[in-house]
């Protein structure tokens, strides 16, 4: 055949196939995650674990999307910089990997340990996790422990990842038995692709209905068991159903100083820098309680401590440091500083709305909530009302207002 003809032929083959492919009666195979799904789904165990196609929503541990759309880089902004891959490969260093490594917690440790020892001792597998509370705290390090603990295989996803059904029963069919699921920002899951969760984690079954009206047909499949670890900054955004099919259900608290102090130290020890004890203490004091933002100053004081001295962290160092980087005594930044004086400034002792506060700010209303709220709250600085947020005696007396 001459290679006209079989170019025409092709064409002509690649046109016909688009023409059913868009027809409504292959509707569904238009959504290519289920496709694949379905394909994995009808071949043996074996065959599934060869043919296993890793789908876009699989991301490495901790991965997460962000809203990086804040206008000043914040020493002390308990987000991760995923953007920034030099913060990552230390955040992966630094992360324990089990629970003796895991400081402080220790409500949540003993609860945790207990689960896992009998499920192991069961020889079956754990109940469905949440872990919940403020950035930085360690909600993604505690599901990696666990998996590790329970010694058991780490799938780590995010839910703004995971953007249609198909996608999550790709990734159910593909988990191995006794395997952890990890979602992270579950808040945020779409409303379809939380129905799919509900039997999964009930009945390890996967329900889900292929085509659209007349030719629609429900499938159902066995899935194997596996523990889902969901976490969220946003406990309250849950959907009820979804919130009551997680066994346990825990709330990451903030660290004290000491536990944050004994955090310091470690990571200053797998980052092989000195630093003295007085240091360190000073250094956690000024952490907002929180591991990630102990472990981002660290790194900074580092710098400092190599440029400007012998690279041992003492307390003048670690002072100076953070002098320089307008971080006071409680560890608040000049845009902690900024939101309090502004609130105060225009509204005195009237509580304001987040969205007021947001304007007021030049920030999202989400980043307020998420990242710069619940510490000052913690440290009694903003008090939360019905009608919104009120500016306290300790933060006007902490900002001389
Ligand atoms: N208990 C802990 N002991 C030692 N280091 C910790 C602990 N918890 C967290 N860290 C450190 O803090 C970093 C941030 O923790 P992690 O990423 O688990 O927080 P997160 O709660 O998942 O935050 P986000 O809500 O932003 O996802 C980790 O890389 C780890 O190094
Ligand atoms: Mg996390």
């Amino acid at each position: 055949m001459g290679t006209k003809k079989w170019a025409w032929l092709a064409t002509r083959r690649l046109q016909v196939a688009l023409l059913l492919f868009n027809s409504n009666r292959f509707s569904y195979l238009r959504n290519s995650t289920f496709s694949a799904h379905l394909v994995i789904a009808s071949l043996t165990p074996a065959q599934q674990k060869r043919e296993f196609i890793p789908t876009d929503a699989m991301l490495p541990l901790g991965a997460r999307c962000y809203n990086t759309d804040m206008a000043i880089e914040r020493v002390i902004d308990t987000s991760l910089h995923e953007d920034d891959s030099e913060e990552r490969a230390v955040e992966y260093s630094l992360r324990p990997t089990n629970f003796n490594e895991y400081i402080g917690q220790r409500r949540l440790k003993t609860n945790l340990k207990l689960a896992i020892e009998a499920a192991r001792k069961r020889n079956d597998v754990m109940d469905h996790v949440l872990l919940y509370g403020p950035p930085g705290l360690g909600k993604t390090t505690m599901a990696g422990v666990i998996a590790h603990e329970m010694g058991a295989n780490f799938r780590a996803t995010s839910a703004p990842s995971i953007e249609k059904a198909g996608d999550l029963a790709s990734i159910l069919t593909n988990l191995a038995d006794g395997d952890i699921l990890f979602i992270d920002e579950i808040h945020r899951l779409r409303r379809a692709v939380e129905e799919i969760l509900y039997s999964a984690m009930e009945d390890y079954k996967l329900d889900i209905v292929i085509g659209k009206g007349p030719a629609a047909r429900s499938v159902k499949l066995d899935l194997p068991r596996f523990t889902l670890i969901g976490a969220t900054t946003q406990a309250g955004n849950l959907a009820g159903p979804l919130r009551d099919r997680f066994g346990h259900s825990y709330r990451l608290e903030y660290y004290a100083n000491d536990d944050i102090q004994q955090i310091i130290e470690r990571s200053a020890n797998i980052l092989n820098t000195k630093i003295k004890p007085e240091a360190a203490k000073l250094l956690a004091e000024r952490s907002r309680l929180t591991p990630r933002i102990a472990n981002r100053l660290l790194k900074r004081v580092r710098d400092y401590a190599d440029v400007n001295g012998d690279g041992i962290i003492d307390t003048p160092t670690a002072k100076n440091a953070l002098d320089m980087l307008e971080i006071d005594d409680l560890g608040l930044d000049p845009a902690d500083r900024n939101m309090l004086t502004l609130m105060y400034e225009k509204y005195g002792d009237k509580p304001v709305g987040l969205n007021t506060i947001a304007a007021l700010t030049g920030d999202e209303a989400s980043t307020i909530e998420d990242y710069l709220e619940p510490f000052l709250v913690q440290m009694g600085m903003i008090q939360r009302t019905p009608r919104g947020r009120v500016v306290t005696d300790i933060a006007k007396r902490h900002l001389g207002l």
